[in-house]
């Protein structure tokens, strides 16, 4: 059942968990998400990048792929479609071709320009019954080799965003997307806590959920995050099962080379990895 994130994360706030949002490339990946969520009874949210939206087709089609999806899987779990890191314009793009959910990304304006931005934003998705997050203090992360250390929100700027009425908000608090360096030092849960507390019921969003440890994860989830982000561990997932597939010379017996069999492991890691966060964010049987 295709629904804005409003609900179902004022629900894990209540009930102390997060709901996982899982960024979708095609059809083996949408499909691998909806039916876990769906043999799991979870909620979830399939995150839409730009360049992956643009990569599918565009935002239509990735609509046309989801409402179909969900109509003929019957999948009735909640799920939101949800753009991410999106620009204003793509955000208006989305809200248009049927996105149930938005990020509008305006980290890297000003203060006073990203409030005024996604205020603008929510005025528009709000008449649609779409949900918005925006974002304070930008996620770090690779970026032509170099890795960026995650930024730490500035709580009382969490607090004026918080306000304008969004439906979630994500901070940053150290995590990056990507992989972690060696050195990484680890969320810093005391800024964590200061944006918590000055934004009370938000359900806070964690970017950057690949490689975290479970036991920050768990940590974060009691200090109010509410939903965790998780892209590249599925791109792992896949990587690793399409290669083993490929270098143990299976695409070369038989009828290997059918996308259907070439793609099936690719797309069990992925069906295999979204049950494993599930169970870790605490969301199966939340639907
Ligand atoms: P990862 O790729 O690090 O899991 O980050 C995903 C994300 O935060 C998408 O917005």
């Amino acid at each position: 059942m295709l629904v804005s994130a409003t609900q179902m994360l004022k629900d894990a706030v209540a009930g102390q968990y997060a709901v996982g949002q899982f960024n979708i490339n095609n059809l083996e990946w949408t499909k691998a998400i909806l039916l876990t969520a769906q043999e799991n009874n979870s909620p979830v949210i399939l995150g839409v990048s730009e360049g992956a939206g643009k990569y599918m087709g565009g935002y239509k089609t990735v609509m046309g792929m989801v409402n179909g999806m969900i109509e003929e899987l019957n999948i009735t779990v909640p799920v939101a479609v949800h753009l991410d890191h999106g620009s204003f314009e793509g955000a208006k793009k989305c809200i248009e071709a049927g996105f149930s959910s938005i990020m509008f990304d305006g980290s890297h304006y000003s203060i006073e320009e990203n409030v005024e931005k996604t205020k603008e934003i929510i005025a528009i998705a709000n008449a649609k019954g779409i949900s918005v997050e925006a974002e304070v203090g930008s996620i770090g992360g690779e970026e032509d080799g170099v890795i960026g250390a995650g930024e730490n929100a500035d709580p009382a700027e969490c607090k004026l965003i918080a306000d304008l009425g969004v439906d979630m908000l994500a901070a940053g608090i150290g995590n990056i997307h990507g992989k972690y360096p060696e050195n990484w030092a680890g969320l810093n849960f005391e800024t964590l806590a200061n944006i918590k507390a000055l934004t009370g019921d938000m359900p806070l969003v964690l970017h950057g959920g690949t490689g975290i440890p479970a036991d920050m994860i768990k940590k974060a989830i009691s200090l109010g995050v509410a939903k965790i982000n998780v892209n590249t561990e599925c791109q792992w997932s896949f990587q690793a099962a399409t290669r083993k597939y490929i270098e143990a010379g299976k695409d070369l017996e038989g009828k290997g080379f059918d996308p259907r069999k070439l793609l099936a492991p690719g797309y069990e890691a992925i069906k295999a990895t979204v049950k494993e966060k599930m169970e870790l964010f605490g969301s199966v049987n939340k639907a």
